[in-house]
């Protein structure tokens, strides 16, 4: 039988732990606090941005939302990021993706602080990840790493088979899995024979955002099947990238969309401003 991983029910469950663990900061005179900024208004965006100041609410995290039209330069954005760099009360800075065409991500990204970059996409943070530093983990993939944990599944010596290689989701999951010890097989747009790679995976994580891409017969039986995909199908439902009503009769573990990766990334977004606010008093 498969076992349906609850990523709502995981998450709930670790920010109750993180509610603790920010009483405790704030005996000592720390207020974790988040700054989120939302350029134009894309609605997933708007949504996404909101479920996260009200994660942040839940923990009692300080959250700033600081919103800006689509019409803001380049200029303007970087300048107010770098104010946000030397304000106290901010331990975290994350600016909601994408952004307006006259904004480089590239700049953005690498204009917020590295000790401030809770999402984990400053390059210098990537680098630590990648020689295995101590260091802020991208949400999602930490997300489902945090995931495979609660669920006690061996990631060591694993197969993990990664399909999809965005700078935010593909290429950091797979890095994180080589840290602990599996070996990992990256799959994108230009990957003949997708099936054939999938198929060997003990643990398949899917992020390319097409509804359907990985049906029964990309699975083999037993697999972990994590799916990062999120997708309005034509009735306007949210799907995921994993035929789920069919995998589920293959895989060993699922993730449903939604109710898996989602909460688990939104989470991990406060536990790494949590670790922020902990460097400030030197600890871990
Ligand atoms: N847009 C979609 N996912 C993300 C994310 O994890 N971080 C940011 N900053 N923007 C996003």
């Amino acid at each position: 039988m498969v076992k349906l991983i609850d990523g709502k029910a995981i998450a709930a469950s670790k920010r109750k732990e993180m509610k603790l663990k920010v009483d405790e900061l704030k005996g000592k005179g720390v207020n974790p606090g988040l700054a989120v900024l939302l350029i134009g208004n894309h609605p997933a965006s708007i949504s996404y941005v909101k479920g996260k100041i009200r994660d942040c609410e839940e923990v009692g995290i300080h959250s700033e939302l600081l919103r800006y039209p689509d019409t803001i330069s380049e200029d303007e954005l970087l300048s107010e990021i770098e104010k946000l760099n030397q304000n106290e009360s901010i331990h975290g800075i994350l600016v909601q993706l994408p952004l307006p065409k006259q904004i480089s991500e590239r700049k953005v990204i690498e204009t917020i602080a590295p000790e401030k970059d809770v999402d984990g996409f400053h390059p210098l943070n990537l680098g630590k990840m990648l020689t295995g530093q101590d260091t802020f983990l991208p949400c999602t993939p930490f997300g489902i790493i945090e995931m495979l944990k609660s669920e006690n599944i061996e990631i060591a010596g694993k197969h993990v088979v990664i399909v999809g290689r965005s700078n935010i989701v593909g290429k950091p999951a797979g890095q994180l899995f080589l840290n602990l010890d599996a070996t990992v097989t990256y799959c994108h747009s230009k990957t003949p024979s997708l099936s054939e790679h999938t198929k060997q995976a003990d643990i398949l994580v899917v992020a390319v955002g097409r509804e359907n891409l990985i049906g029964a017969d990309d699975v083999k039986k037993g697999a972990v099947v994590i799916d990062v995909g999120m997708n309005r199908n034509d009735k306007g439902k949210l799907v995921g990238d994993v035929s789920f009503d069919s995998v589920k009769e293959i895989a060993g573990y699922i993730t449903p969309v939604p109710g898996g990766v989602g909460p688990m990334t939104r989470t991990m977004l406060l536990e790494n401003t949590i670790k922020s606010a902990l460097m400030e008093i030197g600890g871990k």
